[in-house]
C-alpha cells in the first residue's frame, strides 16, 4: 500500500502582491502520528502556508495535499480531517457557545444526535462547560480563546492545525494546551500526531528596507 503523508507541502509559492514572493518554494511532508511545530521569525511566512492548508487561501503556485487530497481541488473533502485554528478568528458576540457549535457542527457535516453529544464534551475539554448558554461576548479574551480551541476540535479531525494557539491564555490555560496536544486530543485513536520529515524553507531577502 502507498504511504500518504498526512500533510504535504509541494513547493508551495505565494504572492500576496505580484512579484513579491512570501513563500518560495516552500516543500515537507508530515507523517502519521506525529507532533511537530512550524518554526521561523515574524513575517517568516508561518501563516500563510498555515492558511493554504487550511483551505483559507489559495497558493500562487503549486500544491498542498491532506491524506492525499489536494487542497485547492476538493478542499470541502481534504477539510473533513482538518480542524484549524488560525491566529485570532473572529468573535461571534451575539452567539453562544451552544449555538456556534450547533452552526459549525451543521456546515462541517455532524448530525444533530453527534452535536448535541459532542458539544458538552468539547466545552468540558475546555472548561466552559458552565457558559453553553452564555452569550459569547461576555466572555474575557481568555475564554474567548478557549472557545476557539474548542471549535477547531468539535468534529474530531485527525488534522489538528494551531497557530498562535496560545495567544491570550493564562499559564494554565497554556499547560493545558500542550497537553491536550502531547495526549492527542484525548482521543489517541483518532488524532494523528505530526511529524516534518523535512522542511525547505526558502525566505526571499527583503528589498530596500
Ligand atoms: N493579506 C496579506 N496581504 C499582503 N501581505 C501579507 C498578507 N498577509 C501576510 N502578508 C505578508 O506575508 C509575509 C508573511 O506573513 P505571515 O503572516 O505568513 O508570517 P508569520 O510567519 O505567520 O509571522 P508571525 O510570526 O508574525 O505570525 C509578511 O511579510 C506579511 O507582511
Ligand atoms: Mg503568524
Amino acid at each position: 500500500m502507498k504511504n500518504i503523508a498526512a500533510i504535504s507541502v509541494q513547493n508551495l509559492t505565494k504572492e500576496y502582491v505580484r512579484g513579491v514572493k512570501v513563500l518560495d518554494k516552500v516543500s515537507f511532508d508530515v507523517i502519521e502520528g506525529d507532533i511537530v511545530g512550524y518554526l521561523g521569525p515574524n513575517g517568516a511566512g508561518k501563516t500563510t502556508t498555515l492558511k493554504t492548508l487550511a483551505a483559507l487561501l489559495k497558493p500562487t503556485s503549486d500544491k498542498a495535499f491532506i491524506n492525499g487530497i489536494e487542497v485547492t481541488k476538493n478542499s470541502k473533502e481534504a477539510m473533513k480531517s482538518v480542524g484549524s485554528l488560525i491566529e485570532v478568528p473572529g468573535i461571534y458576540e451575539y452567539l453562544t457557545p451552544n449555538d456556534l457549535f450547533t452552526y459549525l457542527g451543521k456546515v462541517r457535516g455532524m448530525n444533530m444526535k453527534r452535536i448535541k453529544e459532542r458539544i458538552p464534551e468539547v466545552l468540558k475539554k475546555v472548561k466552559l462547560q458552565d457558559w453553553r448558554y452564555k452569550k459569547i461576548g461576555s466572555f474575557s479574551t481568555g475564554m474567548q480563546r478557549r472557545l476557539a480551541i474548542a471549535t477547531a476540535i468539535l468534529h474530531e479531525p485527525n488534522i489538528l492545525i494551531l497557530d498562535g494557539s496560545t495567544i491570550g491564555l493564562d499559564p494554565k490555560g497554556i499547560k493545558e494546551v500542550a497537553k491536550y496536544i502531547e495526549n492527542g486530543g484525548g482521543a489517541p485513536e483518532k488524532v494523528w500526531k505530526l511529524r516534518i520529515k523535512r522542511i525547505v524553507i526558502n525566505l526571499i531577502e527583503e528589498e530596500g528596507n
